[in-house]
């Protein structure tokens, strides 16, 4: 096949980072080091490649380019927003591509709104209150309702971007400040959590002919507590995989991820945070919908080579789901 690989253009990205202009380095590191490996696993495949930059001509370039499938790897290192962005623009030039549509990317971007829809489904979540058209009294007061310790979250962030120590709060006090740091940083209404102090874990999901969870990857935070962007990058967090886990709450768990990403109308791939609360008792954090795919960094190839996946198989597995499914369009 003839197939697109679609990556950031750093100028542009460049133009468009908002507050997470800091980050904005380690990202575009991280996607050349993605790109290069897929592009090497589809290469073996005997695949064409062709490279894509996600810029401003971008549905023209797409339409132009004579691609079977794009290969979708961008996830917005300048706004996240952007990945939902691209993904329609893909839908716009009626290209078969790899991960979710639009809609899904949108979704699993929303914090507020992904909760919302795994209480539908029955998946269980952390209470939580979504700041949104609140005053500042009536959020303090409908949070600190649940209960403290709390957690002040971006609504729309990922990676842990937002978060620091102060984003653990046990006063109403605590809880307005940490409020008035993410309002004054982001576009979008804080997000406050329930905090759940138990064991942390991320699962893979793998559309095969049906979906398949991976084995469960421990991060072990220690002191760090909360798996913040700062804890991320400093490689101070442990991880073990397969985690060890009693096989009911493994098999919960499993369950629960790939329940959570068919609720957001994930494809083809994804990835899935938990948190413990005191009890052991599991809960959904979040669904990442287009996950990481930099060999020895991101979270998905580690999960799929404790199943027996290198990272050139996972690459095939993703197209080969992608590919069915647009067979079947
Ligand atoms: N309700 C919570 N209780 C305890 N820790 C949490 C909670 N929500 C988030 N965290 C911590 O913050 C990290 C990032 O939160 P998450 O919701 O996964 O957002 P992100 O999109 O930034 O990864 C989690 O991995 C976890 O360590
Ligand atoms: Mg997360």
């Amino acid at each position: 096949m003839r197939i697109g690989l679609l990556a950031a253009a750093e100028s542009w990205e460049r133009a468009r980072a908002g507050p997470t202009a800091g980050h904005l380095a380690h990202s575009l590191v991280r996607l050349a080091a993605t790109n290069e490996a897929a592009a090497a696993a589809l290469a073996d495949r005997g695949h064409e490649t062709l490279m894509i930059t996600v810029d401003d001509p971008l549905p023209s370039r797409l339409c132009a380019a004579g691609v079977d499938l794009v290969f979708n790897t961008y996830f917005g290192p300048g706004r996240r927003q952007d990945q939902a962005n691209v993904a329609s623009l893909l839908e716009y030039a009626g290209l078969p591509f790899t991960g979710g549509g639009a809609s899904c990317h949108f979704l699993g971007l929303s914090k507020p709104l992904s909760k919302r829809l795994f209480l539908a489904h029955g998946i269980p979540t952390p209470p939580f209150v979504d700041t949104t058209g609140l005053a500042r009294a009536a959020a303090v007061e409908a949070a600190a309702a649940i209960g403290f310790p709390l957690i002040v979250k971006t609504a729309a962030e990922g990676e842990g971007i937002g978060l620091e120590e102060s984003s653990v709060v046990r006063t109403p006090d605590e809880l307005g400040r940490a409020m008035d740091r993410i309002a004054g940083a982001f576009a979008d209404a804080p997000l406050v959590e329930q905090f759940l102090p138990g064991r942390e874990f991320t699962v893979g999901v793998l559309d095969g002919m049906r979906p398949v969870a991976l084995p469960i990857l421990e991060l072990v935070l220690g002191d760090a507590g909360i798996y913040s962007y700062d804890a991320k990058v400093s490689g101070g967090v442990a991880e073990r995989c397969p985690a060890p886990l009693e096989e009911p709450v493994a098999r919960i768990m499993g369950d629960l991820a790939v329940r959570a990403g068919i609720a957001l109308g994930c494809r083809d791939c994804w990835r899935v945070d938990f948190r413990m609360d005191a009890g052991g008792e599991v809960f959904v954090l979040e669904v990442n919908t287009l996950p990481g795919l930099m060999p020895g960094y991101s979270d998905l190839p580690k999960t799929a080579e404790a199943a027996g996946l290198d990272h050139g198989q996972l690459v095939a597995a993703i197209l080969a789901s992608a590919v069915r499914r647009s067979a079947r369009r």
